[in-house]
């Protein structure tokens, strides 16, 4: 098969993902895109690091070899601050995380200079977004803050309601009192807490959410690349789980729209 008609590989923890295959299907509707969310597995967010990166390779690999990914997205902040490096290294296609391109929009949306960024706690460890925020160049201040608990709420379909925004005022504080004007959605399950997270903070900050950037980047890396679809009309997009596929099509339709069709078994160790 021409490689451009290859599809693109994205894999998350779970249904986090699914915010960056919105963005990935509203901008280029011609390509084609398989996903596993890896809820049999999940949450990453408090995993060591080791174990992060070996699924991430795993996800990845079988992207590319079981389904001729042309190229990988990491749609999981908490994988791409451990396994980015490790993927480019070992994988012979492009590999593209979300963080950079969160970062570079945190960056110019800011107007006070005072930024914040909130993840898993394996991602605010792994300070992958203090190295990040500093390549831009950006004379900004960064405070971030973990926030455990957030990916369990939205796994459940519970994205509003007291119970959330209770755990969120407490964990969006050090962000409000370091008075950021700009933070970012740093772990791809929080779009869906929006509202809740929006509330907490007030309507002077602006939410950034990495989706849409990387979106953008991905389509960059492909047309430079040469490996853009030259296909009219809309791709096919095929969805896998590792956990329970009902409730991956449930919630997964409700969160990312119609496009997310029938959802098949993906199996670790096993060609899916
Ligand atoms: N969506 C993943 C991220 O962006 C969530 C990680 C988890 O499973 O805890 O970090």
């Amino acid at each position: 098969m021409d490689v451009r008609e290859r599809p693109i590989g994205v894999f998350d923890s779970g249904f986090g993902g699914l915010t960056v295959m919105r963005s990935l299907i509203d901008l280029m509707p011609n390509e084609s895109l398989v996903y596993i969310g890896d809820t049999g597995r999940y949450p990453y967010g408090n995993k060591p690091a080791d174990e992060v990166r070996s699924y991430a390779i795993e996800l990845a690999e079988s992207l590319v070899h079981d389904h001729g990914a042309k190229m990988i997205v990491v749609a999981c902040n908490t994988a791409a601050s451990v396994a980015l490096d490790a993927l480019s290294k070992s994988l012979t296609v492009p590999v593209i995380g979300v963080i950079e391109p969160g970062a570079r929009a945190l960056a110019r949306v800011t107007h006070n200079g005072k930024v914040g960024v909130i993840g898993t706690v394996g991602t605010i460890a792994s300070r992958a977004y203090d190295v990040a925020i500093e390549a831009t160049g950006a004379d900004v201040v960064l405070t971030s803050a973990a926030c455990p608990g957030f990916v369990e709420f939205v796994e459940r379909d519970q994205t509003d309601g007291d119970e959330v925004t209770l755990l969120a005022k407490r964990l969006l504080s050090p962000v409000k009192d370091a008075g950021v004007d700009a933070l970012l959605l740093g772990c791809t399950h929080y779009p869906y807490l929006a509202p809740v997270i929006q509330r907490v903070m007030g309507d002077g900050v602006v939410l950034v959410s990495s989706a849409n950037e990387t979106a953008f980047a991905v389509r960059e890396l492909l047309e430079s690349g040469g490996l853009a679809s030259s296909r009219d009309g809309v791709a096919e997009r095929r969805f896998f789980s590792s956990g329970d596929v009902d409730w991956f099509a449930t919630l997964g339709r409700r969160l990312l729209g119609p496009e997310l069709g029938e959802v098949s078994a993906w199996h670790s160790g096993a060609a899916s």
